[in-house]
């Protein structure tokens, strides 16, 4: 894989969410995944919720069963998540906010006010061997706390550029791009892996996979409404597409 290869980590969660909303098994979230494997993603993505509203307990044990590629295992910094993780040893955990007071205002990870109590949360993540992202926005603090913290990786929330695009507010959608742009290449030179990911669609995805110091995004609920209408692979393979074409 070149350098300059931009991994696509596909979430599940909302096959889940689908299947949850008759009970039962179908459709299987372990079935996507490994679809969306065969398609072509890099990792496949699960968020176990703390109420549990999407991805089960159990779905988390059979995509460790199950998975060739990496599991990215987002958890709220809670002591349950903390333990679920140790146990299972995903390849990556991504910290993200459940609660309302734990986000910052664009609704990233609270790194800056919550550093000593994060730092101590994720250091023993690390030394199981997860490689640890933290879900922010694009804040300078936030990835100065984030970097301070001992965190690997910072995924930065693409949610305001996005539903800045979908609304047509073309101007807040070229802030915050350029916020991105900027806090990007920032995280960088700190030494950290950038990802970036929430709500990118076909329309919003390329400008943030041209950004050279981005190197996985993660995409879940547009592809899994896409694949409604055009199936599982075909939805992959043209994020894929729209992916390498913006490396170019
Ligand atoms: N990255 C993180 C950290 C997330 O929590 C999520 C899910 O909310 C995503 C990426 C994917 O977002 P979406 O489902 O909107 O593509």
């Amino acid at each position: 894989m070149s350098d300059n290869h931009l991994r696509l980590g596909v979430n599940i969660d909302h096959v889940a969410t689908v299947r949850n909303a008759r009970g039962g098994a179908y459709p299987d979230p372990l079935r996507a995944a490994k679809l969306a494997e065969e398609a072509g993603a890099d990792g496949i993505t699960a968020h176990l919720r703390e109420d549990r509203r999407h991805i089960s307990d159990a779905d988390i044990d059979g995509l460790m069963g199950v998975l060739s590629v990496p599991l990215n295992f987002e958890m709220a910094a809670t002591p349950e998540m903390q333990k679920i993780a140790l146990r299972h040893k995903p390849h990556a955990v991504c910290i993200v906010p459940e609660k309302r007071e734990e986000r910052t205002t664009e609704g990233g990870l609270e790194v800056a006010r919550e550093e000593n109590k994060l730092a101590h949360y994720i250091a023993p993540l690390r030394e199981a061997g997860c490689r640890v992202s933290i879900f922010i926005a694009a804040d300078p603090s936030q990835i100065e706390a984030a970097h301070r913290i001992g965190a690997e990786v910072i995924e930065l929330h693409t949610g305001a550029y996005c539903d800045a695009h979908a609304e047509g507010r073309m101007d807040a959608a070229s802030r915050e791009l350029e916020s991105l742009r900027d806090m990007s290449a920032f995280a960088h030179s700190l030494g950290l892996e950038v990802h970036a990911g929430h709500g990118l669609t076909y329309d919003t995805v390329k400008p943030i996979a041209a950004f050279p110091e981005v190197r996985e995004l993660n995409i879940g609920h547009f592809l899994i409404g896409e694949s409604i209408f055009r199936g599982l692979t075909p939805a992959i393979a043209e994020m894929r597409r729209l992916m390498d074409e913006a490396r170019v």
